[in-house]
């Protein structure tokens, strides 16, 4: 295993080491803290909005389909390119997600096709609420400024699952700063990590304050154990906060090494000019500025993008393609979609290669030798 490259590994060290042994001292060895505090404020001052952190992207997501009483009565249409996790919740209370294609050019959710559903949902005989889930993908955003007129036009509530864009933007808004409330996913391969965590944003803080107040029991505010409403246990660690705390300050040098392992396959792949051998960056909106989270490229085939793949699994290099659209997951089955080959295409050529912030020119070698062949 020590040779191995992986996809995705956290960048810790040292410092995120010193900040959990200072939190370990200081007795905070629980689910709120000062750590947490901190964290909140951090995570609300970068996304230029109220923050609360929680114990994963999804937990966070749940919340806010409980803030939104999602039940089997919502619409809810989600992008279909995306983690199982951005509808996960929304499917647990009953929804039936309606799933809209990826745009060929920007490589997140469609607008012409979510006009389309969301057209078809207001012309339903009986009222509907619809949610849209709109996922920011690999490390860039949506369209937040098209989406936002769309789901104002039609009466929808606008959710961004930003889990992957932290420290992205989109026309200079920080990722998650759209619509009624946005996540954020500290999972141990995302850009930013606590091991695990998450955070719900909002422009509105009371919205936050629930979200907050409901991830530890919704307890009111009472010498003794009172509850008006059932609440959920999905608080953050206050050690995991530290670490979360330790991982902000590294967030500009992570994203420039991201932004450099992006840079170095680009020059990789664009030197091969023979037809057939065309590589593409996965598609990127120029009204967002990229991450680079992980660096995905499409491949002129599905044959060459398994064989490149086959490469690296036998140099022990760890790669992925791009997410597998929900719409044709078998769970999803009976759900509708709105187009899908956008998504499909992208799922049958494209390929996640090792992006870790901590890569080194020796494995970013042995990544090149092993895909040139
Ligand atoms: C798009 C997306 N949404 C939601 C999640 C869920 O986040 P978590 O793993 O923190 O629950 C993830 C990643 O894990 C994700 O990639």
């Amino acid at each position: 295993m020590q040779n191995r490259i992986f996809l995705s590994p956290p960048w810790v060290g040292e410092p995120e080491r010193a900040a959990v042994a200072a939190a370990f001292d200081s007795g905070y060895v629980a689910p709120c803290g000062p750590m947490v505090d901190q964290f909140d404020r951090r995570l609300g001052a970068l996304a230029d909005q109220s923050a609360a952190a929680v114990s994963s992207g999804t937990a966070a997501l749940d919340l806010l389909m409980e803030e939104f009483a999602v039940g089997p009565d919502t619409a809810v249409l989600a992008s279909t390119l995306t983690f199982i996790a951005t509808v996960g919740p929304a499917w647990h209370r009953g929804a039936q997600p309606i799933f809209i294609d990826a745009d060929p050019l920007t490589g997140t959710i469609s607008l012409p096709l979510l006009e389309k559903a969301l057209r078809a949902v207001a012309r339903r005989r009986t009222p509907t609420r619809v949610l849209v889930l709109a996922a920011d993908i690999y490390g860039q955003t949506c369209d937040y400024d098209g989406l936002e007129s769309l789901c104002s036009r039609y009466g929808a509530t606008l959710i961004v699952d930003a889990a992957e864009s932290v420290g992205a933007t989109c026309r200079g808004r920080p990722a998650g700063h759209a619509g009624a409330a946005a996540v954020y996913s500290f999972n141990g391969n995302k850009l930013v990590t606590t091991s695990g965590g998450g955070a719900v944003l909002s422009r509105n803080p009371e919205i936050v304050q629930r979200a907050r107040w409901r991830a530890q029991q919704a307890r009111e505010n009472k010498v003794w154990y009172e509850h008006c409403e059932v609440g959920y246990n999905y608080r953050m660690s206050n050690l995991l906060a530290a670490v979360g705390c330790a991982q902000l300050d590294r967030l500009p040098e992570i994203v420039r090494r991201k932004r450099k392992i992006f840079d170095f396959y680009l020059a990789l792949f664009c030197g091969d000019k023979r037809p057939g051998h065309r590589v593409a960056p996965y598609p990127c909106g120029d009204f967002t500025e990229p991450t680079r989270w992980l660096s995905v490229f499409l491949f002129p085939t599905a044959c060459v993008r398994d064989a490149v793949a086959a490469r690296l699994a036998a140099a022990d290099i760890e790669c992925r393609p791009v997410w597998k659209p929900l719409h044709l997951q078998p769970v999803f089955k009976t759900c509708r979609v709105y187009g899908g080959e956008v998504a499909e295409d992208f799922f049958r050529r494209g390929l996640c290669l090792p992006s870790g912030a901590g890569l080194t020119r020796t494995q970013l070698k042995r990544i090149a030798e092993a895909i040139r062949g």
